[in-house]
C-alpha cells in the first residue's frame, strides 16, 4: 500500500514578491487554479488504489493546509505539525514513523509540495514501474535527465540495472559545486534528483538509524510525544529543536548502499525561479507568459504577473521578469532572477 507524503515546510523565497514568509509558494496558484500542494495532494489521488496523505507542515501553515486539502474533499488526512523546521531528513522520518505504526508493510511516496509535473501519466507510470523495487527494500528515487549543470540539485549517476526500470545508484552527491556538476552533464552518466522518493517505511528507518543516528534518535523522541488533535498531529518543541537539521539527501542518500534510481520524463521543474516559471508556462507567439491585466507591445520573451486589478503595460523589452502584487513590484533581467534572493536578504535584514 502506498501511502502518499507531501512535505510542505519550505519557505520559497525565490518567488518574492508573491511569496512571502506566511504564504510561500506550495501554497500558491502559480499554474492553473489550484495551488501546488493541491495539485500535489491530486496527482497521488491518481495512483489507484491511493490512500489520503500524511502532509508534514510547520505548526504556522496548518489552517492553510487543512483548508486547501477539504477544498479537495480530503479531509481526514493526517497532517503533522513541526513546532520547528529540521530540514527533510526528520520532515520524513517523523511520517515513516507514524506510516509505521498504522502499517509495518507501508511504502511511502515522498513528495516535495512545490513542484510542477507537466505530464502526469508519465509519473504516475514511474511511480507503477519504482513500485517493486521499494518492496525489495530499495531507496528510490526519480531521476531527470540534466538540462543544464544546475548546483541546486543533487546528481545521481546510474550503475548496474536492478529491474528492467530501474539502475542501482553508483554515485549520489548533493548540490555540487559548478565545476563538478559540469562535469557530470557532460559525462552523461548522471540525472537530477527530482526530489521525489519511493520507500518502505521501515527501510529508511533503518538506513537513517544506520547512518545518521544522531537524527533517527532525537526524532524518535520527538515521535514518542505525539498528540494527535483531529486531523493535525502535534509534537513537543523543545524535542524538536534537539533534532539536527539536515535533508535526506545528505544524511541517507548520499551514503546508502541501497539506492535506486527510475529514470522519469514527466515535464518535471521544481520553479525554483520566477525563469523557471516562465520556462514552464504557456507562452503565446512571442514568448510571453502574461497573467492579468497587461496590454504588451514589442515585447518578448517575458513574464508579467499582476494581481488585484492592476495594470501593467510594456513596450519593447525582451527577457523580463515583472511581477506586480499590491505592495510590491519586482522589475528583473530574466537571467538574473536567481537575485532575488538577495533582495530578500535585505528585507529580512532590514526588519
Ligand atoms: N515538512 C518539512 N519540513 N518540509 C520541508 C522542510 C522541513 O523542515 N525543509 C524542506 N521541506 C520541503 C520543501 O518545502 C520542499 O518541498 C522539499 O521539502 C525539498 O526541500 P528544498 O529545501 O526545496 O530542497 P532543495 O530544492 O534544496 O533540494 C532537494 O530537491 C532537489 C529537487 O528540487 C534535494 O532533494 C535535491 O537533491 C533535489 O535535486
Ligand atoms: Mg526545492
Amino acid at each position: 500500500m502506498i501511502v502518499p507524503v507531501i512535505l510542505s515546510g519550505g519557505s520559497g523565497t525565490r518567488l518574492w514578491p508573491l511569496s512571502r514568509k506566511n504564504r510561500p509558494k506550495q501554497f500558491l496558484a502559480l499554474v492553473g487554479n489550484t495551488t501546488l500542494f493541491q495539485q500535489t495532494v491530486e496527482r497521488t489521488q491518481k495512483l489507484g488504489d491511493a490512500r489520503s496523505p500524511i502532509v508534514v507542515c510547520s505548526e504556522d501553515h496548518r489552517f492553510t493546509v487543512a483548508e486547501q486539502l477539504q477544498e479537495l474533499g480530503l479531509g481526514g488526512s493526517s497532517i503533522l505539525l513541526e513546532p520547528a523546521a529540521r530540514n527533510t531528513a526528520p520532515a520524513i522520518a517523523l511520517a515513516a514513523m507514524q506510516a509505521r505504526q498504522n502499517d509495518p508493510e507501508a511504502i511511502l511516496l515522498v513528495l516535495p509540495a512545490d513542484h510542477l509535473i507537466g505530464d502526469e501519466t508519465s509519473f504516475v507510470d514511474a511511480v507503477k514501474r519504482a513500485t517493486p523495487l521499494a518492496a525489495q527494500d530499495w531507496l528510490v528515487t526519480f531521476g531527470i535527465r540534466p538540462e543544464a549543470p544546475e548546483t541546486g540539485f543533487g546528481y545521481i549517476k546510474r550503475a548496474d540495472a536492478v529491474s528492467d526500470s530501474g539502475f542501482k545508484v553508483a554515485k549520489f552527491v548533493e548540490k555540487p559545486n559548478a565545476e563538478a556538476a559540469a562535469q557530470y552533464v557532460q559525462s552523461g552518466d548522471f540525472d537530477w534528483n527530482s526530489g521525489m522518493f519511493l520507500f518502505k517505511a521501515s527501510r529508511y528507518l533503518e538506513e537513517l538509524e544506520k547512518h545518521s543516528p544522531a537524527i533517527y534518535t532525537a526524532t524518535a523522541r520527538v515521535f514518542a510525544t505525539a498528540q494527535p488533535d483531529l486531523d493535525f498531529v502535534r509534537f513537543d518543541k523543545a524535542s524538536m529543536i534537539e533534532v539536527p537539521d539536515d535533508s535526506i539527501d545528505y544524511a541517507v542518500m548520499e551514503k546508502t548502499d541501497r539506492a535506486a534510481v527510475v529514470p522519469v520524463s514527466c515535464r518535471w521543474s521544481d520553479i525554483g525561479s520566477w525563469s523557471a516559471l516562465w520556462e514552464a508556462a504557456d507562452k503565446d507567439a512571442d514568448g510571453n507568459a502574461m497573467q492579468g491585466d497587461v496590454i504588451a507591445l514589442d515585447t518578448h520573451n517575458t513574464l508579467v504577473r499582476t494581481y488585484e486589478r492592476h495594470m501593467v503595460a510594456t513596450i519593447g523589452l525582451d527577457d523580463v521578469v515583472i511581477v506586480a502584487t499590491p505592495d510590491a513590484t519586482l522589475v528583473a533581467a530574466r537571467d538574473k532572477v536567481q537575485d532575488v534572493k538577495k533582495i530578500v536578504d535585505q528585507l529580512s535584514s532590514a526588519g
